[in-house]
């Protein structure tokens, strides 16, 4: 049984490797034996986090690129590299994107008055950006026969924030284009899976609900009220989800969106 979760021969690629999730599906793959290819922007910072990875796997396992996932061009460099460094990738978690922390949007404009780049912005990351990852690197694993996608979706992909959530932050409203480009991620996903299954390629959504990290009291406070499980996700949460759809686990699972979002969904 153990055997159904090993990845010890697997390539795995990781965008969005240096912010808050990037590292933690990163060490799940690494802990399941797999090589991964970590890719970033070039201006990205590395954090605390993927350094602590740094320092515990070698370059022979571990290596990071840049690249940025709107860019045609820089990807198919990055996919060369990754090709002549670690082989042909077998695993995909395409994880960049971008939202409107609280933190950020104190001066946001109302809902009518949000501008059309922000929301091209979001659009052009989260769905636009990740469907081009696909599309690089998904012709090699068609090519080579096997490989499995994992789109990281949201909980807010099928249902509306509940701006309640953040009432006691002014001015605060979580961007209508993160949920809309999250759901169009769901619906890709189902198109991609059903196009490359006959490649041997599956292709599967995980959307995690709100995972612990830097949020506020208050916010916590009235999250974890909603939630059936009574609290926020935490990076321990999430290795097993991925792994299951990484692996042989769920060789017959594809077009699916796993929802790892402690029920939130479920009333
Ligand atoms: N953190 C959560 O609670 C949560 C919940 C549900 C879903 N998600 C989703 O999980 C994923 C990761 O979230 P996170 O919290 O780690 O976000 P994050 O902002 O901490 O990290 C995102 C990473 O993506 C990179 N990135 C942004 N634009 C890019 C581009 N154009 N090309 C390449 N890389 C780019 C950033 O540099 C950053 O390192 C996102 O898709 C997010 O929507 C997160």
């Amino acid at each position: 049984m153990k055997n159904l979760f090993n990845l010890e021969t697997e390539i795995a690629v990781v965008t969005g490797a240096l912010g808050k999730l990037g590292p933690v599906w990163i060490e799940a793959l690494l802990n399941a034996g797999a090589s991964v290819c970590a890719l970033d922007l070039a201006g990205a910072r590395v954090s605390e986090d993927f350094s602590r990875l740094q320092g515990r796997f070698e370059e022979t396992r571990l290596k990071l690129y840049r690249t940025d996932v709107r860019s045609r061009q820089s990807l198919e460099d990055v996919c060369r590299s990754c090709l002549a460094d670690f082989g042909v990738p077998t695993i995909l978690v395409n994880n960049a994107g971008i939202d409107s922390p609280p933190s950020k949007a104190a001066k946001a404009e109302g809902l009518e008055e949000i501008p059309f780049e922000l929301n091209r912005e979001i659009f052009e990351v989260n769905t636009l950006g990740l469907f081009q990852v696909a599309q690089v690197f998904g012709a090699r694993m068609v090519a080579a026969g096997r490989g499995s996608i994992i789109n990281i979706g949201s909980l807010y992909a099928g249902v509306s924030p509940d701006q309640s959530f953040y009432d006691h932050i002014p001015g605060f409203l979580k961007p209508p284009a993160y949920g809309a480009s999250k759901a169009a991620v769901i619906n890709l996903t189902r198109y991609l899976a059903t196009h490359w299954a006959p490649h041997g390629v599956r292709v599967n959504a995980l959307s995690p609900g709100g995972v612990l990290g830097g949020q506020d009291e208050d916010f916590k406070r009235k999250f974890c009220n909603r939630v059936p499980l009574g609290r926020m996700a935490t990076s321990e949460d999430l290795y097993g989800p991925l792994l299951f759809l990484a692996s042989q686990a769920s060789a017959y699972v594809t077009g699916t969106e796993l929802l790892v979002d402690g029920g939130f969904t479920a009333w």
